[in-house]
């Protein structure tokens, strides 16, 4: 079967794709998942991609699922996957199914170093790769700026050396943002990664306008804000602009919102279940929103 048509099939077995099939709406399926440029370089990414914090957290025999949450994202035409060495077994199981489905060619692997020191920090990348089952990253971050001066000039030496494609730093709360855009003016890495929701704006003051500045690529985590957002909306029906703007679930509202700011490049929702992760793919497809949609979305979820 072609990778479209697993796409399709997976679409058609989660909410959003019944809803796309009864409503005879499967326009945006049959298009491509959107890519964005990196700016230091001009490759194309996927703009839905995925977290893994909590959600490949799991024992041996939970892992069925991730499967297939594995091959709707593969089969969607996604490709970025994010992990860390603190994310418990997640390095280890993203290792394992990549590897068995062979999707390692595929997959746009990112893993950080949150270590103290060169040789903690260099302990903790050898660990990595041996996890994830891999001879090198496509993308390696400093977790949260710590340490960042030594990690940040470890990750350029091991992108000199071919071992590390792309460099980065991250952070995930609003606190952290004033720091994270001076390291980004300072160091100029490939990518930043940072908390950006309908109810977490902070990045559009100074780190958006300074990746913009200096062409750096950005990596949205926490656009559901943790899974916070949807208790927020239950209950309540999708805004009237819904349909015009492909969105047909709450959440590909929320990732629509993400993608819709243009210093954003792609966007990793986490989950460990299928049928949401169909969801979130969908909100690669079609437009994302207008500026009037995004106010409408802020004040709907205030
Ligand atoms: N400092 C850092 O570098 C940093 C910090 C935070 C996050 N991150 C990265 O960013 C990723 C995303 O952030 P996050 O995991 O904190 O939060 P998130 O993606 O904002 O939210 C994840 C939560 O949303 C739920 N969810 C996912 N898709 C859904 C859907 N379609 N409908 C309803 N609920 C849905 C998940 O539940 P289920 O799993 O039950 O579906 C989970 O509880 C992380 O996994 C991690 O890779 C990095």
């Amino acid at each position: 079967m072609s990778s479209r048509r697993r796409f399709l099939s997976g679409l058609a077995c989660s909410s959003a794709g019944l809803l796309l099939a009864q409503s005879g709406r499967f326009a945006f399926a049959a298009e491509s998942l959107q890519s964005r440029l990196i700016p230091s370089t001009g490759e194309r990414l996927p703009v839905i991609g995925m977290g893994s914090s909590g959600s490949f957290e799991v024992a041996d025999d939970a892992r069925d699922p991730l499967r297939e949450v594995l091959r709707r994202f593969f089969a969607a035409g996604a490709s970025v996957i994010d992990t860390a060495p603190s994310y418990g077994r997640a390095e280890a199981v993203i290792g394992d199914l990549l590897a068995e489905q062979g999707q390692r060619p595929k997959t746009f692997l990112a893993s950080k170093i949150g270590a103290n020191g060169r040789e903690a920090g260099m302990a903790q990348f050898r660990r990595s790769l041996q996890l994830l089952r891999t001879d090198r990253l496509d993308l390696l971050m400093v977790h949260n700026l710590r340490d960042w001066r030594t990690q940040l000039t470890l990750i350029e030496e091991l992108k000199a050396q071919g071992k590390v494609r792309y460099t980065g730093v991250t952070h995930y709360l609003e606190s952290g943002q004033d720091e994270l855009a001076e390291v980004v003016k300072a160091a100029k890495p490939d990518f930043l990664q940072i908390n950006y929701s309908v109810i977490a704006r902070g990045a559009e003051t100074r780190v958006f306008p300074m990746a913009q500045e200096l062409g750096v690529a950005v990596m949205i985590n926490r656009a559901f804000d943790d899974g916070r957002l949807f208790a927020r909306v239950q209950g309540k029906p999708l805004p009237g602009w819904a349909a015009e703007a492909g969105v047909t679930s709450w959440a590909q509202a929320f990732l629509k919102f993400a993608l819709s700011h243009p210093a954003v490049t792609v966007v990793i929702p986490a989950t460990g279940k299928p049928d949401r992760q169909s969801d979130n793919l969908r909100a690669g497809f079609g437009p994302t929103l207008t500026e009037a949609q995004r106010q409408s979305l802020i004040q709907l979820v205030a």
